[in-house]
């Protein structure tokens, strides 16, 4: 394995990434990768412990220039950048602001929902297997879930729902594309711009409506939700709250969708640990963080430096992109020992970067840990030996995210 393995823009990396990882790690944890045809040049850290200081330092590690490392990505965004691509202390207020609609009781309540409604895609997944179409786990199940619950955090009025999901894939399908391997060359047609105007116009309308009769969902908390800047205080603005919806949704949707498929696929590969979930499923709530550690949807996200830093030795200059390998890190056996690289369901995890730290620490992981629970649970108890086909699956090619498009269903 040489260092040339680590090429994030190709095919056979993204395939399986992990070996890469290993050898920087290793060899060359303060990673400067040079400028070739398709990126500009940019660094790259790979051990935990240097993730985890990182991003716990926003003073030096900025994500005020964007999460790639492209150029001008905010510039090519079209739409002022939301508190992911912000710093702190405007950062810190805005999150302030959404905050109360993801504490541990919020979420809590929509369990029951959850599980309703996971049991009727199990339902209907059993329909298609009986009468002899195709069953994808991506499409059918893992996607459907977050589609749903975001839907029901808004207030999405149940009639309203089925215009959701295209939005979503809509606006998914947009970012996966800047995360992807050729951002300027996009595979996004008009129809996922056409729908991306339709949720802003759907969004909009229910903004208005909630100003003057206010609601208990998220979007009713931020309408009625103040900010004090230099203007004074005030309500946030139109814009404003759609920049919300927009983050929420994309950090919402595919990195959990990819959870719930990723513990399959990882499950199929480890009976022995499918049996302790199957004979003991308390185990399930626990296991969710080693499935994402093992296969992290968020793989990594760059921060800009803001003045030169120095670690392990090695310089780097201010003013340069610098990826945090979440996926790396959370494969680093100095953090979890010579077992890293293997699952184990009862595994005790105290620290890990698949919702990374520090100010941007993900809004969403009790959401995210609640739906990938009861998809589990419901999932493993009705069709306990749930087989799929990776191989004939499609996955993302991005540098940034890993996650799937389709994987179909081998047997229920
Ligand atoms: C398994 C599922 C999820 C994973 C792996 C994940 C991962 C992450 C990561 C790594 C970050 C930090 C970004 C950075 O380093 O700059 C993040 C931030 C964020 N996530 Fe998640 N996320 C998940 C689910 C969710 C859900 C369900 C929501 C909301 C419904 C959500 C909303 C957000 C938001 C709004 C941020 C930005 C927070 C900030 O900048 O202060 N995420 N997520």
């Amino acid at each position: 394995m040489s260092a040339l393995s680590y090429d994030p823009l190709d095919v056979d990396f993204l395939a399986d990434p992990y070996p890469a990882f290993a050898w920087l790690r290793e060899n060359d944890p303060v990673h400067h990768h040079p400028k070739d045809d398709r990126a500009p040049a940019f660094w790259a850290l790979s051990r935990f412990e240097h993730i985890w200081e990182a991003v716990r330092r926003p003073d030096l590690f900025s994500s005020a220039q964007g999460l790639t490392f492209f150029p001008d990505e905010i510039g090519q965004l079209g739409i002022p950048p939301t508190m992911v691509m912000l710093d702190p202390p405007v950062q810190t207020q805005l999150r302030s602001l959404i905050g109360r609609g993801f504490t541990p009781k919020r979420v809590t309540v929509l369990e029951d929902r959850i599980r309703d409604f996971v049991r009727a895609r199990l339902d209907d997944m059993g329909r298609r297997w009986r009468d002899g179409m195709g069953v994808d786990l991506h499409e059918h199940f893992s996607s459907t879930i977050p589609t749903y619950v975001l839907a029901e955090l808004f207030g999405i009025p149940l009639g309203d729902q089925e215009k959701f999901a295209p939005w979503v894939n809509a606006l998914t399908q947009l970012q996966n594309d800047g995360f992807s391997l050729d951002p300027n060359g996009s595979a996004t047609g008009a129809g996922a711009l056409t729908a991306m105007a339709e949720m802003m116009e759907y969004f909009t309308a229910a903004i208005a409506h909630r100003r003057q009769n206010p609601t208990d969902d998220l979007l009713g908390a931020l309408v009625a939700a103040e900010v004090t800047d230099e203007n004074g205080t005030h309500r946030l603005s139109d814009w404003d709250i759609l920049g919300f919806c927009f983050v929420v949704v994309a950090g919402g949707s595919d990195t959990t969708a990819s959870l719930i498929t990723h513990a399959v696929t990882l499950l199929g590969d480890a009976p022995e640990q499918r049996r302790l979930l199957l004979e003991d499923p308390s185990l399930i709530s626990g296991s969710l963080i080693e499935f994402l550690r093992l296969e992290s949807s968020v793989q990594g996200l760059a921060r800009t430096t803001t003045a030169e830093v120095t670690i392990d030795g090695t310089t780097i200059p201010a003013g340069e992109k610098v990826m945090m390998l979440y996926a790396a890190g959370n494969r680093d056996p100095r953090e979890f020992g010579e077992t890293a690289d293997a699952l184990d369901v009862r595994r005790e995890i105290t620290r890990h970067l698949a919702f990374s730290s520090g100010p941007h620490f993900c809004i969403g992981t009790h959401l995210a840990r609640l739906q990938a629970r009861v998809a589990l649970e419901e999932l493993l108890a009705r069709h306990p030996q749930v087989a799929v086909d990776a191989a004939a699956g499609t996955r993302h090619q991005s540098a940034f995210v890993r996650g799937w498009l389709s994987i179909p269903v081998t047997s229920l």
